[in-house]
């Protein structure tokens, strides 16, 4: 929230602009309602402060990331009209807005053409992929990694295609030698890439992946959600940046501005690389999409009405930061990665604790260092509290024991899943705060 004075002046004289262009409206509310609205609005600051510390550098925990000014200011300008992006008719403006943000980043991953739109998020944008994946291959299954996010088999269940998971190595990617065999039955319809996985931002091997299923007549969607914005940085290992270069050979892509491109809540994305599929969106309504023959993004979205204000953020964020290599949005994703790399470096070299493999993104897992998982699992949760207690936030995981025992050879695992510490470095900020973070963390290691 740093900043917030200037963030309120620019906010205050856009809103002085945008009255300008609205003049006359007659006033919503009389003189007195605005004293009870400030007292409610009072009541909910204070409500507001019941949460954890999510903009400060040492909120290192979950997949949060405090929005942009820019996105901020932008959605709260647009809510004074409140657009809905279903149809022109509710959204002339942000739809046209919409249409641009969302080429410039089918653009990231390398698309000139493409059709694709915004959703409420990665779960929405996830459900129209494989449900055009099913239009497409009707009745033949999904297939996704052990370590896809949860969303796919339930998505595949709603929408009553068979879901299989296909096992992961140690590093948390897709095993391509079983889903190789799992591909020769010849039953599948789509495989799920997961680049940037829930947990540890694994990346699956995208080129085997594509190269498997095309063999297979197999369509492919990533799910980047968390990661696609990584597309951008050039501090990937090989296998990682590999990977992400070859997004513009697969099916359909999902990235979540709201994860690391600096949106409020409410804004995933879908994009598919053939614009033939908006035929499956087809349909009849007989009340709306009157006012242009123009695209109404209705037509092509699986939500009717959805919120013209997240376009209008993402559209001013990408403005004043374009999603480019080399650029300043891409600078601060790299950081985020350095970050990453630091904390697992003082991990890997800590006596105190146990690192996994080198992160491939900028989610890192380790734990404290014990004999049994039951105890890793025990003082993970100890750790966790001792550090939010110094003001160290930290997130755990639950990890199956194949992914953590080629790491830790002398474990005795008397249970198959182990408790870990999990820390997302989603801020730039963390990069400068990381001495902080492992000087905490350093003294919370012992028992
Ligand atoms: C890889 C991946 N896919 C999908 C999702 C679901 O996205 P959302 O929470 O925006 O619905 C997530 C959320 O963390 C994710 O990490």
């Amino acid at each position: 929230m740093a900043g917030s004075d200037r963030e309120f002046r620019v906010l205050e004289k856009a809103l002085h602009r945008l009255e300008g262009h609205l003049a006359d409206l007659p006033a919503m509310l009389g003189d007195g309602e605005w004293d009870e609205i400030d007292a409610v609005i009072s009541d909910v600051a204070d409500r507001l402060a019941d949460n954890y510390p999510y903009h400060q550098p040492l909120y290192a925990g979950q997949m949060l990331k405090p929005p942009h000014p820019v996105a901020r200011i932008a959605y709260e300008l647009a809510l004074q009209i409140n657009p809905n992006n279903h149809a022109l008719d509710g959204g002339r403006a942000s739809s046209l807005m919409e249409k641009e943000a969302v080429a410039e980043l089918a653009r990231m991953f390398g698309w000139s053409r493409h059709l694709g739109h915004l959703t409420g998020g990665g779960t929405m944008a996830n459900l129209e992929a494989l449900w055009v994946g099913g239009q497409l291959r009707p009745g033949m299954t999904v297939l996704a990694s052990e370590q896809a996010h949860y969303t796919h088999g339930r998505i595949s269940n709603v929408l009553k295609l068979p879901y299989e998971s296909v096992p992961t190595d140690c590093h948390g990617r897709m095993d391509c030698g079983v889903l190789q065999q799992r591909l020769e039955r010849g039953d599948a319809g789509l495989v799920v890439a997961t680049l940037g996985t829930t947990a540890t931002g694994a990346v699956d091997p995208l080129p085997q992946i594509l190269d498997l299923a095309r063999r297979h007549d197999c369509r492919v969607h990533v799910d980047s959600a968390y990661g696609g914005y990584f597309a951008l940085v050039d501090n990937l290992d090989a296998d990682g940046t590999e990977a992400f270069a070859r997004i513009r050979d697969a099916d359909s892509v999902v990235v979540d501005p709201h994860k690391h491109g600096l949106q409020p809540y409410g804004c995933g994305c879908v994009l598919f690389a053939d614009p033939g599929v908006g035929k499956f969106y087809v349909h009849d309504s007989a009340y709306t999409y009157f006012t242009s023959d123009e695209l109404h993004l209705g037509e092509i979205s699986l939500e009717c009405s959805r919120p013209g204000a997240a376009a209008v953020a993402l559209w001013a964020t990408q403005r004043l930061l374009p999603p480019v290599p080399g650029g300043r949005f891409a600078a601060d994703l790299r950081r985020c990665r350095e970050a990453a790399l630091a904390l697992w470096s003082f991990v890997d070299a800590h006596p105190g604790f146990r690192a996994i493999g080198r992160p491939q993104l900028d989610i890192v897992v380790w734990a404290p260092r014990a004999d049994r998982a039951g105890d890793i699992s025990r003082m993970s949760r100890e750790v966790f509290d001792r550090t939010a207690e110094r003001g160290l936030h930290l997130a755990l995981a639950q990890l199956p024991r194949d992914m953590l025992a080629p790491f830790w050879p002398d474990v005795i695992f008397d249970m198959d899943r182990v408790t870990c510490l999990r820390s997302c470095l989603m801020k730039p900020v963390h990069a400068d705060n990381i001495g902080a973070i492992t000087a905490i963390l350093g003294d919370c290691a012992g028992n």
